[in-house]
């Protein structure tokens, strides 16, 4: 045990913490790239063989694309469990049930190591798709797992160190639909009247090859492409009945950011976020949908005439995105409109499901179930030109910090913030690393922040921070940054359900309580611009 790689401490590290968490096999921990086997003892319900391979498949008209994409087999449950997304290069949707144990063999057909997450889910460390725990080409690991989140929206993707980005781009995600009785009881529209939208941006050469072009500017900012997908097809077009339907938008884009709107103004109507339903129905003119983000609509098309069309849009806003990540020069110049889908009434129908007033209760966290109500651990958001980190660190660099150890069946206050320090006035990192739960960087935010700051006004940008494990609530955003810009997104923020991914503006500090029940072990936290998440941007809490 001498002589051991950085990657390779880490690993015997966790191995010796976490060994009693969770034993599987003969291997208690130790993650190896030849992956792990299924265990005799897990009484699965629904088993699946999930295989990362190579594909063609059309995307646009003329010549096929090259993908990488997830192939499905249901080998054990009920037979809606896999749906393929037609024609789409998108992985099957899997349908769970609350309760169920899951057994998924994931199968590596690719010619790179690869390891897959479902986004979302609360799972065991071992289940999670830790990136340590990736599995060479040919290698097979099988998750198992009991479906612990209420009915929900989520979705699966590579999580493979420094190769996250290039894997989703080429077509590696696919959606979990988990169902529960409480939310049958409600009678949602169902079926063909609940489509699950997945939204992607991506550049084609010539001959139709996905480009992933870019170089240091896109890991920078993030990948924008110029050709936006739904559902993997391009000017995707929805076929509806005049009646109530459950639209439900996944943002799977490496780093795009949508403000999604319908052209005829009409507004929009959430009932649920990452974590599922919300408490009642809200009402915007627009949402925000940053990646990894779901967003819950219903969208009722009664009473329009057969012929009747509406398209969804993003709209233009600033404050978000540095003007240099458009290739843009200057000031921030905003992100301009372009249409996302559209939708065609085709039947009418007389009956439509009415929508209810209220959805499902959520219990907020307050003061008194919070384990450090006064000393919220900090995520202090650092980008500056040759690093991204999270607490002054990159992913897989220097040990855990004090604020990064949790005891496990804690309900934690988290307090999401830039931390600007690493641009050359000497605060940065060093103050970082020394930083305790207190949260000292106070102050440092949105004051150095307005446009028109040089480089930094340039450089700073929204965050996308995802915590796996436990939804969250989000408690608080307080700013002190652009008000004009702020006033083109603020209004799409749907802060009141149950969360996974929260989208921090520049000049924001966001407060959010996380809990971190049930399972020990090492859980990621990652800003989900997957750019971001490739160049470090990623840490992870050590649940004790
Ligand atoms: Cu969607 Cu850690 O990821
Ligand atoms: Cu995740
Ligand atoms: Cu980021």
């Amino acid at each position: 045990m001498q002589a051991l790689t950085r990657r390779g401490f880490m690993l015997t590290t966790s191995a010796t913490v976490l060994a009693p968490a969770f034993a599987f096999g003969e291997q208690a921990g130790v993650y190896t790239k030849a992956g792990v086997a299924a265990s005799p003892d897990f009484a699965a319900d629904v088993e699946i063989n999930l295989i990362c391979q190579r594909d063609v498949v059309q995307i646009l008209k003329g010549a096929p694309t090259k993908v990488w994409r997830y192939a499905g087999e249901l080998i054990k449950g009920p037979a809606n469990t896999l749906t393929p997304v037609s024609g789409a290069y998108f992985g099957p949707t899997m349908r769970f049930v609350k309760g169920q144990k899951i057994r998924i063999r994931l199968k590596n057909d690719l010619p790179e190591d690869t390891i897959a997450h479902w986004h979302g889910l609360h799972v065991p460390m071992a289940a999670d798709g830790h990136p340590s725990a990736a599995i060479a080409p040919g290698a097979s690991y099988v998750y198992e797992f009991e479906m612990r989140n209420r009915a929900s929206m989520n979705f699966y993707h590579p999580h493979t160190h420094e190769a996250t980005a290039t894997q989703v781009y080429r077509g590696l995600a696919g959606l979990i639909m988990v169902e529960d009785e409480e939310e049958r009881a409600l009678g949602l529209p169902g079926g063909e009247f609940e489509i699950p939208l997945v939204i992607q941006d991506r550049n084609f050469d010539h001959d139709n090859h996905l480009l992933y072009g870019g170089g240091m500017h896109r890991n920078m900012f993030g990948f924008y492409g110029d050709t936006v997908l739904v559902n993997g097809r391009p000017n995707y077009r929805l076929e509806v009945a005049s009646r109530a339907y459950r639209l439900r938008l996944l943002n799977a884009s490496n780093a795009r950011i949508y403000k999604l709107a319908w052209d005829d103004g009409s507004p929009l109507t959430v009932i649920g976020t990452d974590g599922g339903l919300l408490e009642k129905p809200e009402t915007r003119r627009y949402v925000m949908l940053a990646p990894s983000e779901r967003i819950d609509l219903w969208v009722d098309f009664s009473g329009r005439p057969v012929g009747a069309q509406m398209t969804m849009r993003s709209l233009g806003f600033s404050g978000l995105i540095p003007s240099m990540a458009m290739g843009m020069s200057g000031e921030d110049e905003g992100v301009e409109a372009f249409p996302i889908f559209s939708v065609t009434v085709t039947r009418a129908v007389s009956d439509s499901p009415k929508l209810p007033e209220r959805l499902t209760p959520i219990r907020r966290y307050r003061r008194e179930d919070l384990a450090n109500p006064n000393a919220p651990r900090p995520i202090a958001i650092n980008m500056s030109h040759m690093r991204m980190s999270l607490n002054g660190d990159e992913y897989g660099q220097g040990g855990l910090q004090f604020g990064e150890r949790v005891p496990v069946d804690s309900v934690q206050l988290i307090e999401i913030f830039h931390d600007h320090g690493g641009m050359g006035n000497g605060m940065g990192n060093g103050m970082s690393h020394g930083m305790g739960m207190g949260g000292g960087m106070r102050g440092m935010g949105g004051g150095m922040m307005g446009p028109g700051m040089g480089m930094m006004g340039m450089m700073s940008m929204a965050h996308l921070i995802h915590l796996h494990g436990q939804q969250f609530q989000i408690l608080e955003r307080a700013f002190d940054g652009d008000a004009d810009a702020r006033a083109t997104y603020a209004d799409g923020f749907v802060d009141s359900g149950w969360k996974d991914t929260v989208l921090v503006a520049p000049g924001e500090r966001v407060k959010i309580a996380k809990p971190f029940g049930d399972f020990k072990g090492r859980f990621m936290y990652h800003c989900h611009n997957l750019e971001h998440e490739d160049m470090g941007m990623m840490r992870e809490f050590s649940v004790e």
